[in-house]
């Protein structure tokens, strides 16, 4: 039994020097949403707490995510993330992309599949109120009526 607890120890330790990326690319604001749509500070400020740790390239990463193995399921999400919708380059995806981004936003938030329900837990202010989905539906249909999307 010891020697077991022994081996989960430094197998534990080991794996902490497994780097995991936590660099974030420099924001080009030309490409960012929030720049772009000059998003009102109220919609910013619930896309930055509910959506752009895994949906930008400005991901606070939180204390736990800094040891291993959350450290690795926390980065998966943010890669995983990025890649289906990424508001830091929203600037570089031709109109198809947008429409469906912006179709998905709209029934991930309708639906509470978005925010991932397990971030939520660790992160009180990612739990929108009924009002705030509504105001983030509303904003995302007033940009997907726009003409110059
Ligand atoms: C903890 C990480 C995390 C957070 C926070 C998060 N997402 Fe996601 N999101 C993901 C992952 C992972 C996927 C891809 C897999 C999936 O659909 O579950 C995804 C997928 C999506 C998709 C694509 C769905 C599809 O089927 O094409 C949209 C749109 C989306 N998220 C919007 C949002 C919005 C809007 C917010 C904030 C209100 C948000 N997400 C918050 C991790 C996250």
């Amino acid at each position: 039994m010891k020697k077991i607890i022994f081996w989960i120890v430094i197998v534990f330790l080991a794996i902490q020097f497994i780097p995991v990326d936590k660099v974030n690319k420099p924001i080009d604001r030309k490409n960012n949403f929030v720049d772009i749509y000059k998003t009102p500070h109220n919609i910013k400020t619930i896309l930055k707490n509910a959506c752009y740790d895994c949906h930008s390239n400005e991901t606070i990463y939180p204390d736990y995510a800094h040891v291993a193995p959350i450290s690795w399921a926390v980065k998966d999400h943010i890669n995983e993330g990025r890649e289906y919708l990424n508001f830091s380059e929203w600037g570089t995806y031709n109109n198809d992309i947008r429409k469906n981004a912006i179709q998905k936003t709209l029934e991930t938030v309708r639906n509470k599949q978005m925010p991932l329900p397990s971030y939520i837990n660790y992160h009180p202010a990612a739990n929108l109120t009924t009002r705030q989905r509504t105001d983030l539906e509303n904003y995302f249909l007033s940009i997907q009526n726009n003409s110059a999307l």
